[in-house]
Order: C-alpha cells, then sequence, then structure tokens
C-alpha cells in the first residue's frame, strides 16, 4: 500500500521491507512523557532500518519557547536514551535535515499558521509531498481543540491528486460510551474515518499479532480452540508500579478503564474471534466487532466483578505508600488500581466458558498473558495419589515480558511408579528468532504513513468496548468501594473468592 511505486518490487514479495512513501509527521505534545520515550526514538529506529523516505520531516509542537537546534538537541537526546537500535551519526544526519519545531499553546490561531507554513517549506525542501501524519500525543482533553484547530487552519484537507492528511489519536478514546462517540463526531467532521487511527500499543506487539499465527497457520491448536475442550481463559496484565507522576491521568480513569476497555478487551478479541476472511483491516475487524459484540456481562456484577486498591506494602524490597497518600490523589479517592471481571462469549464456541480479564498496578510482577486452561481429561486411569500434582493443560501467550508461548501438561515423574506431574514446553522469542522484536510504536507509526488499519481499532470495536465496561462502571460507581491490597501482592482476596466460587484459581504468573 505505499505511495512510492517502484516496477521492480513485487507487492507479494515478504522479503521486501515495507518502506513509507514521502511523507513527515507532526507530533503534538512533542515534550512529554511518551513522545520522548516512545515516539521519538521509534521514529529514529525507523529511520535506522531503512523503513523511512530519504526526505522524512518530523515536526514537534509544543509550548516552550525552543529554537530548531534546541529541538533537535532533544529528540538527540531522547533517542540516545531510548531507541533500540544502536545509534549512527550518519542517520542522525540525515533525520535532523528534517527536524523542525513549531511553539505554541494548541489556542494560537498565529502558531497553527506557522505550522502550515512549515509544512509547505519541508514539502518543497525535504520532498515530503503534502503528506502529513498528525499525532496527537496530548492530555485526552485536548483532542477536540487540536483536531478542530487543524480544520480551522485548513490542516486537514485531503488533496486532490493523492496527498493525504492523517491523525492518530492516544488513548484512551473517551471515558465512556457517550464521550468517545462525541469524541468520534468531532474528529470524523474533520477527517474521514479511513484516515483516523486509534492507537492501541498492544496490537504492535508481536507477540499480539503472533495470536493470529498462532491460531490460524496452524492446525493444531483450532480442533481444540472452543467450549468441549477449553475450561475458561485467564488475561492478565500486572504492573509492579504505582501511578508514578501521573495522578492528574489515573484518578477518576481507574485500572479498568486505562487497560480492560482497551487493550484486555483486544486480546479477548483476538483469541476469541473467528478465523478472518483475510488479514485485511475490514474482514479482521469484521470478526472482532462480531466477538466482541457477543460479550455477555454476569447478570450478578457485585459477585462477578471485583476492583481493587493498593495499600502501603513492599515492593521489589522497597517499601512503597498505598494509593491514597500517593502525591495528587484525594484521600478518599474510590479509583481503582486494580479490576478483575468475568465475561462470557454468547456463540457456539464460546458459549459456558467464562473469560477472566484482570489488571492492577502494583502487583507481583509486571507480566501480560493469556491462559487458555483446557479442561481435565474426562477420565483418569491412575490413582488418585499419582496425580495430585497434575494440575489442567493449558497454552499461555506470553505477551510481555519474555516473550513467547507455554505448553504446560502432564508428564510421567521418572521412576518405578506411575506418578504424573505437570511440565511446560516452551517457545522464547530470544531464542528461535535472531532478529529482535521492534517496539509497539515503530510498527503503529509506520503502518500510520503507510496507510494500513490492520492494527488500529475502528470505532465500532471502541464503542463495543465501552458498552461492555460501562455497565461495571456504573454499577462501581453507586455501589460500595475497592477492596484494598497490599502493594506486591496479587490483588484483592475478593478476587480470589471470585474464582472460587467457580472452582477454579487465579494463575500465579
Ligand atoms: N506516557 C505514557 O506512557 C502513555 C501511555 C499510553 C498513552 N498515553 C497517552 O499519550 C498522550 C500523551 O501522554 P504523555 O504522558 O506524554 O503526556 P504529558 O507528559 O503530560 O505531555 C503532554 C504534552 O502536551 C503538551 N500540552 C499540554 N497542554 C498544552 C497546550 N495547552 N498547548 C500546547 N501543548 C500542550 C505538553 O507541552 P508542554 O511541555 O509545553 O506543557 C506536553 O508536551 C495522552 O493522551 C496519554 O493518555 C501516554
Amino acid at each position: 500500500m505505499s505511495t512510492s511505486s517502484n516496477p521492480l518490487r513485487d507487492a507479494q514479495d515478504r522479503r521486501l521491507p515495507r518502506i513509507a512513501g514521502p511523507s513527515g509527521l507532526v507530533i503534538f505534545g512533542v515534550t512529554g512523557d511518551l513522545s520522548r520515550k516512545k515516539l521519538m526514538p521509534a521514529v529514529y529506529d525507523l529511520a535506522n532500518r531503512g523503513l523511512l523516505p530519504p526526505g522524512f520531516s518530523l515536526i514537534g509542537f509544543a509550548r516552550r519557547d525552543w529554537e530548531n537546534e534546541d529541538f533537535a538537541q532533544i529528540v538527540h537526546d531522547a533517542v540516545k536514551e531510548h531507541a533500540r537500535t544502536p545509534f549512527r551519526e550518519e542517520v542522525w544526519q540525515q533525520l535532523v535535515q528534517g527536524c523542525r519545531f513549531v511553539q505554541g499553546d494548541f489556542d494560537d490561531d498565529v502558531a497553527f499558521e506557522t505550522l502550515k507554513s512549515t509544512i509547505h517549506e519541508l514539502d518543497a525542501a525535504q520532498g515530503t509531498g503534502g503528506n502529513f501524519a498528525f499525532y496527537l500525543s496530548v492530555p485526552p482533553k485536548f483532542f477536540p481543540k487540536v483536531v478542530q484547530q487543524l480544520k480551522k487552519h485548513g490542516l486537514a484537507e485531503q488533496k486532490k491528486g493523492g496527498s493525504w492528511r492523517r491523525a492518530v489519536i492516544e488513548k484512551p478514546f473517551g471515558h465512556d460510551l457517550a464521550s468517545a462517540q462525541e469524541l468520534n463526531r468531532i474528529v470524523h467532521e474533520v477527517f474521514p474515518p479511513e484516515e483516523v487511527f486509534r492507537i492501541d500499543h498492544y496490537l504492535g506487539k508481536e507477540t499480539v499479532q503472533n495470536i493470529l499465527a498462532l491460531r490460524f497457520a496452524n492446525t493444531l491448536f483450532e480442533p481444540i480452540w472452543n467450549r468441549s475442550y477449553v475450561d475458561h481463559v485467564q488475561i492478565t496484565m500486572a504492573e509492579d508500579i504505582g501511578i508514578g507522576g501521573r495522578a492528574g491521568y489515573y484518578d477518576g480513569i481507574g485500572a479498568a478503564r486505562d487497560v480492560i476497555q482497551n487493550h484486555l478487551l483486544q486480546l479477548l478479541a483476538l483469541t476469541a474471534m473467528e478465523e478472518p476472511a483475510s488479514f485485511e483491516a475490514d474482514a479482521l475487524v469484521a470478526e472482532k466487532t462480531k466477538v466482541l459484540g457477543a460479550v455477555r456481562l454476569p447478570k450478578d456484577l457485585g459477585k462477578e466483578t471485583v476492583r481493587g486498591q493498593y495499600a502501603h506494602g513492599w515492593q521489589g524490597g522497597e517499601e512503597v505508600v498505598g494509593y491514597l497518600e500517593e502525591d495528587g490523589i484525594d484521600p478518599a479517592s474510590k479509583t481503582d488500581t486494580y479490576a478483575a471481571i468475568k465475561l462470557e462469549i454468547d456463540n457456539r464456541r464460546w458459549a459456558g466458558v467464562p473469560f477472566y480479564l484482570r489488571t492492577g498496578k502494583r502487583l507481583g510482577r509486571r507480566v501480560t498473558e493469556i491462559a487458555v486452561v483446557f479442561q481435565r481429561a474426562p477420565h483418569s486411569p491412575f490413582d488418585h495419589t499419582a496425580t495430585e500434582e497434575l494440575g489442567q493443560n493449558a497454552l499461555v501467550i506470553r505477551v510481555q515480558p519474555d516473550e513467547g508461548v507455554t505448553m504446560r501438561f502432564g508428564s510421567k515423574v521418572p521412576g518405578t511408579s506411575m506418578e504424573v506431574r505437570d511440565v511446560s514446553m516452551d517457545f522464547a522469542y530470544g531464542e528461535s528468532f535472531t532478529e529482535s522484536s521492534p517496539e509497539a510504536y515503530e510498527r503503529l507509526i509506520l503502518d500510520v504513513l503507510l496507510g494500513d488499519a490492520n492494527l488500529f481499532p475502528r470505532l465500532r470495536e471502541v464503542e463495543l468496548s465501552w458498552q461492555i465496561l460501562d455497565p461495571i462502571e456504573q454499577y462501581w460507581e453507586s455501589n460500595g468501594k475497592p477492596a484494598s491490597y497490599p502493594a506486591g501482592t496479587w490483588g484483592p482476596i475478593e478476587a480470589d473468592e471470585m474464582l472460587a466460587r467457580d472452582g477454579r484459581s487465579w494463575r500465579r504468573p
């Protein structure tokens, strides 16, 4: 789908890298945390891998009173500190030629006019061809303002003759269904739907894309990927850190909105969906929306959902404060730093199979995984005592860190008696491939420049995800408060009880 076409290239040849055509990227909020740690380093890594066009341009927009040289220095420092690939002077020298800084507030019309003339200047000097993506790495309350300014100053117009303008919108996309729809209305007044790229950086991860390969490129798993063999599925995203300096963002949002609504429901959709007709964006989205649309909430939200808040405790040998003692947090806050919910999927493949989703901060360790847990063998010819150490078979997709897949099954313990115990078989990216995985943001920024929307949630998916979460948030709002759990543990006891009532327990990842 590259805008540049080379007659000697066969688009079907997978050995050829996908290289972006002439283009540039404007980052709003370029001085922010995300931009320094992820976006600017990802741009450099793409340049270093030869995946950006020679005249690629990067415009930073923020309030600081910087000259272009100051900005170049900031990009340089961010790249040196956070880039994945080695620093090469010649790559840097080429990249820096297209770096510009525009100073201004989002209200500042003059600044947007300067942005416009900067884009024209780069089109002429760097050959960017009028193709620009606008990355809104700004606090969510400014999303509407920035897109409206782009419209007002004629920056969002799709030009006849093929040049494009795209909007990249960070999460969260709204804080409930109504606000997501309203935001969408505003964004679509300015950009056509196919030019809007909503970021869910989980979809940029290799391990997440590998769910599709695992399921649909193999014959081994499909026959057992259903209610006849699967007992339940556990999807976990655990963080060991607290809220850090992000009190302003986090309080009032909480774990379920921050992680379940987007990342975990996307993982659920990829794990549970039917095989798409192709890997085109439309075919993928059709299957994902079908399965999200079939998600059913439990009848008793009090029993089948749990929210928690970390209290004072120990993490990695250090004493840490509880959420309510964190800087900038209202001591009466009811914001959830842990959330666990049980969902079911009303279709032939999954009827009756619970999907347990949980996420939290200040948990035992940083890990994201999907565990498909299988039923026990219908009959055991072994003595009960011989299988005491045998659990349920499981296939665990390790999303991060230590990326890979583990299969757990029973095996005979060597010796004269027939004793069976769990063992595991492992696939690790680091051992099977010599190439290290690109950062999610590298893949996603490249896809934006190529106009490839496969890995970006469409509006309908975002809406369906809010439809799933809204009733839970409303229930929590009017019932009780979060259960407490000591920092460094695996969440509140209530979450263990929730699974115990079903005769199950959480995996210790
Ligand atoms: N940080 C993460 O790890 C992360 C992860 C996932 C998603 N996100 C999302 O990414 C976005 C950015 O996050 P962040 O952590 O980078 O935020 P941040 O550190 O607070 O940065 C916000 C940026 O917006 C700029 N800004 C704020 N108000 C402005 C105004 N009125 N006019 C012009 N510029 C203004 C700031 O510029 P000044 O420096 O000039 O104030 C700064 O560059 C948010 O939507 C967030 O939800 C972040």
